[in-house]
């Protein structure tokens, strides 16, 4: 049982959230790119918290911040990201690793717990680089191949040279140490409205959503755009909008109840208002947690491609990026979470999956894995305005560091 002698000190937890907005603020949120100047200070600053908390730790060579403690007993490894989208939110991460340092700060030092926290801070959660690159890091599903082959989605910066001017070229990288921790609890935003909706404030991760990934290529033919007859174009950028709208009419027969998909980029070959495009890309993602829908979708795209490629305009190929994982929370951390909720945030708790992507999808496939939410105003995220109130993020870190404690003490 727990006692809740020892709490979250929510003072705390929210002067460190306001300290990490501080750096690389933007509006009422923050711009922290990984191995952007604001990210790497934003891992410095954990660091230098990391003594309060009886921990010692490093930032590895893959710009993970990893922590150990010499506490003897059980150990949870705890934590959540650090970097941002461009232009984005405050808490979408930071209050993962803040509820983490907290637990760490409030249950280390505490003799009537038989083990401690240990923090980490998971680097290019938001895929700069490529995705979820610390985390695979550190299960051991990234190569030296994959590092050599990643280079920044906006600026084109390759990540060797990112890790080279951080200082973290030689570093190594650290791997888990098997049987080392009895799991992995990550806290964060819902980035959605159900809890918000329904006047909930603590959402206890069911599943994790599985993230697909696709560059869909169209090549027809540049030329003038007040010469060419519009019988006679290969025009690759309207290919690429039709295509577009053909997704929109197809996918809805073939998917499941909670499967999205988003075109997030479109880029047009050269781009200019007087040529036709010969070329046009569009990034597009997938997301579901049951495998078969999207084995589904994807032959759908193949075959739309065919079929548009037949017609002898322009030509479409489809390739994967990226390889979703749909992830299962451990049961014994979503009931932890569950009773913590009822003992500290009055029981208003819901069971549900995640549709955003999270490194406790990467932890789950070599541990008991676990997540906990808390409501986010209006739903918004990926946003500079995403915000979540002051009295839901205590309360999220009371819950969530009492379901350390029970997951320590079990
Ligand atoms: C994570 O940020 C995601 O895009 O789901
Ligand atoms: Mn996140
Ligand atoms: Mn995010």
């Amino acid at each position: 049982m727990s006692d809740h002698s020892s709490r979250a000190d929510g003072a705390r937890v929210l002067a460190d959230l306001n300290a990490l907005r501080a750096i690389g603020v933007h509006k009422t949120g923050v711009h922290k790119p990984t191995f952007s100047e604001p990210h790497l200070a934003s891992l410095q600053w954990l660091l230098s918290k990391l003594s309060e908390a009886k921990l010692a730790g490093t930032i590895d060579g893959i710009g993970n911040v990893i922590s150990q403690s010499d506490k003897v007993g059980a150990k949870l490894l705890a934590g959540s990201h650090l970097e941002s989208q461009n232009y984005a939110g405050w808490l979408d991460g930071p209050l993962g690793v803040v509820y983490a340092l907290e637990a760490a700060r409030v249950l280390n030092p505490d003799p009537a717990v038989a083990g401690a926290v240990e923090v980490a801070a998971w680097c290019d959660e938001e895929g700069h680089f490529g995705h979820f690159l610390g985390s695979r890091s550190y299960v051991g599903a990234l190569t030296e191949a994959d590092i050599d082959a990643a280079s920044d989605r906006s600026s084109g910066r390759a990540m060797r040279e990112a890790l080279s001017a951080a200082g973290l070229a030689g570093v190594p990288r650290a791997m888990a140490e098997p049987g080392r921790h009895v799991g992995y609890l990550e806290a964060h935003i819902e980035q959605g409205q159900t809890l918000e909706s329904e006047n909930l404030k603590i959402g206890v991760v069911t599943s994790i959503v599985g993230i697909w990934q696709y560059r869909i290529t169209f090549t027809g033919e540049q030329n003038h755009a007040g010469t060419t007859r519009m019988a006679d174009r290969k025009d690759a950028g309207l290919a690429l909008a039709k295509f577009c709208v053909a997704i929109d009419e197809r996918f809805p027969k073939l998917c499941g109840p909670r499967t999205v998909w988003t075109t997030g980029r479109i880029t047009l070959d050269p781009g200019a208002p007087s040529i036709i495009p010969g070329g046009a890309d569009m990034l597009f993602q997938v997301r579901d947690a049951d495998v078969a829908v999207v084995e589904r979708l994807e032959a759908a795209l193949n075959e739309m491609a065919v079929e548009v490629s037949a017609q002898g305009r322009c030509s479409v190929t489809v390739e994967r990026l990226r390889t979703g994982r749909p992830a299962m929370m451990d049961s014994k951390f979503q009931q932890a979470v569950e009773e913590a909720s009822a003992a500290l945030g009055g029981g208003k708790s819901l069971r549900m999956p995640s549709g955003a992507g999270h490194d406790a999808q990467i932890l789950a496939t070599i541990m008991p894995a676990g997540m906990l939410f808390v409501p986010s105003i209006g739903g918004i995220s990926h946003h500079w305005t995403e915000n979540t109130s002051d009295e839901d993020i205590v309360t999220g870190a009371q819950v969530y560091v009492d379901a350390c404690r029970r997951l320590l003490t079990q």
